[in-house]
């Protein structure tokens, strides 16, 4: 059967319907055993995914290199700019033509700039998975972000979810808001000081989630079944100063959490600064590092559904 992503780039969550995102999740579901228990799959045996990374990674550029590894594929990486030819002032186009002339099975790209992404799918013909452009999306977070939300409470519609720290900046946070936007009777309160709350086009997106903000947590703590907490993103502050003043603004701590009714499950995109105390992670309720590791199997999954095998 054709997957209904098969052959598409993978741009935004907004473009993504909710079909396709519950067939990446039962796929992911499917594979995880398999992978847990025999380490190596040879399901994308003959294939080659390239990792073009132009910022910072650890979690994704990984986990997509270890997914296509797992999953009998072969992986080439791009490196650091630094060694390309990017330092020779390569612009990003002919960069992106170059790679795509080699062929690979497909893309998955990280840059600082707001579309890039969605531009390298125009200039290639392999596939292009979005890893994450500037503030502005990162739709496969999104995707095991859903994934680690299904796993722990049984289902995504009806979810309470609060979504909290920089949201002016964060990607992670726009793109999960405009994938569970496609469920039902979804509730998500942006929580985040003023001067960061959630981007007007975000919010102006949403067609069937209801939404609220909050300043802080205490306020909003007994009626959620999530709470994301996201770090504040230093290199996206065009003034430093500004960053220096807002820095240390928010902070979850165990006991702040322990202090209310309810104790929601804790997610995180990580890397976490100090808007996350450690002394959260023992909670049974801590889920960010089964997120990280739920990343794999969704990256897996999705890689095969785009290659269609
Ligand atoms: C996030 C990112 O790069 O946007 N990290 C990730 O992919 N897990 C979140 C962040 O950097 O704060």
């Amino acid at each position: 059967m054709t997957s209904n992503l098969a052959g598409k780039d993978i741009i935004s969550t907004a473009d993504i319907d909710r079909k396709a995102l519950d067939e990446v999740m039962d796929e992911a579901e499917r594979l995880r055993p398999e992978l847990e228990h025999k380490g190596m799959l040879d399901i994308l045996r003959r294939r080659v995914l390239c990792t073009v990374f132009f910022e910072p990674s650890t979690r994704t550029r990984l986990s997509f290199q270890f997914a296509m590894v797992k999953m009998g594929g072969q992986v080439i990486d791009f490196g650091l700019s630094e060694t390309s030819s990017i330092a020779k002032g390569e612009t990003f186009e002919d960069t992106m033509r170059m790679v795509d002339g080699y062929s690979p099975n497909v893309i998955v790209l990280r840059s600082k700039t707001v579309g890039a992404a969605g531009a390298a799918a125009g200039i290639c013909d392999s596939p292009v998975i979005n890893a994450g452009d500037g503030s502005n999306e990162h739709p496969t977070q999104a995707m095991l972000d859903l994934f680690t939300i299904k796993r722990a409470r049984g289902s995504i519609d009806g979810v309470r979810i609060g979504l909290m720290g920089d949201l002016a900046h964060s990607r992670t946070t726009s793109s999960l808001s405009y994938a569970l936007d496609k469920y039902d009777g979804v509730q998500i309160t942006f929580i985040a000081p003023s001067k960061l709350q959630v981007r007007q086009e975000v919010v102006n997106s949403l067609r069937n989630a209801q939404f609220d903000f909050a300043e802080n947590f205490e306020g909003v703590a007994n009626r959620l079944d999530f709470l994301y907490v996201t770090r504040l993103q230093k290199e996206r502050f065009p003034d430093q100063a500004e960053y220096e003043r807002l820095k240390g603004s928010y902070q979850l701590t165990r006991a702040a959490l322990l202090g209310h009714k309810k104790t929601p499950f804790i997610m995180h995109p990580l890397p976490r600064i100090d808007e996350l105390s450690t002394d959260v992670d023992d909670l049974p309720e801590a889920k960010y590092f089964e997120q990280a590791k739920n990343g794999v199997f969704v990256r897996a999954a999705l890689i095969e559904l785009i290659l269609n095998v």
